[in-house]
């Protein structure tokens, strides 16, 4: 069983967060651990038709983004890491400086303590020094960024190839089979 922590927070594109969790439900050997920010809850309503209740029900457990006594909130629970989808500058921000002032940049802190993968999908443009300094910081501390920065020869058709090509790259950094994309020179390894 891989633990997945799944943090949604208030960039835009907040489609990616709700369809990383529509896929990892349909992996019987994933458990998802979802924290969903104020800030995310603004963009649901803004950009989407999905209820809140809806992005909830998709997670095997959730988590208040408040609750800094919550299970994630410490390095002796075990999760094989996290991604927050979409970042933005705010929560990057907050874990570049490890402020651990909410659940969801606490259990970012902790995965990077624990040498556990975290994959941000930060979401803004342009981007200024100071989010290029944090990146740097979160990258030198072992998290990846990993940019909604969709390939096209892949031949996408929707707006949601181009999402599942994003997420795509998500999964192979936690190494979980999927089938969002067609790989350069096939399926095979
Ligand atoms: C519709 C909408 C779109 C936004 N898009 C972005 C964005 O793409 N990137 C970003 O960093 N912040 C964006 N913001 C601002 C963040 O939501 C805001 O900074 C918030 O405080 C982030 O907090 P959180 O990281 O705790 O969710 C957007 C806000 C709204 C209402």
């Amino acid at each position: 069983m891989k633990r997945v922590i799944v943090g949604l927070s208030g960039a835009s594109g907040v489609v990616y967060g709700i369809r990383l969790l529509e896929v990892l439900k349909g992996i019987a050997e994933v458990e998802t651990h979802l924290i969903v920010s104020k800030g995310a809850e603004i963009t649901l309503r803004l950009e989407t038709e999905t209820s809140l209740a809806a992005v909830r029900a998709l997670a095997d457990v959730v988590h208040e983004h408040g609750n800094l006594a919550a299970s994630i909130s410490s390095g002796s629970f075990r999760a094989c890491g996290m991604v927050v989808v979409p970042c933005s500058m705010k929560s990057l921000a907050q874990i570049a400086l490890s402020l651990g002032d909410n659940l969801l940049s606490r259990a970012a802190d902790v995965t990077l303590k624990e040498r556990r993968k975290l994959v941000l999908v930060p979401r803004e443009s342009p981007l200024h020094l100071g989010h290029l300094r944090h990146m740097t910081a979160v990258t030198e501390m072992g998290a990846i960024i990993l940019p909604p920065a969709p390939s096209f020869y892949h031949g996408p058709q929707t707006i949601m190839d181009l999402v599942d090509q994003t997420l795509g790259k998500v999964l192979d950094q936690f190494e979980i089979e999927h089938h969002l994309f067609r790989r350069w020179g096939g399926d095979a390894a």
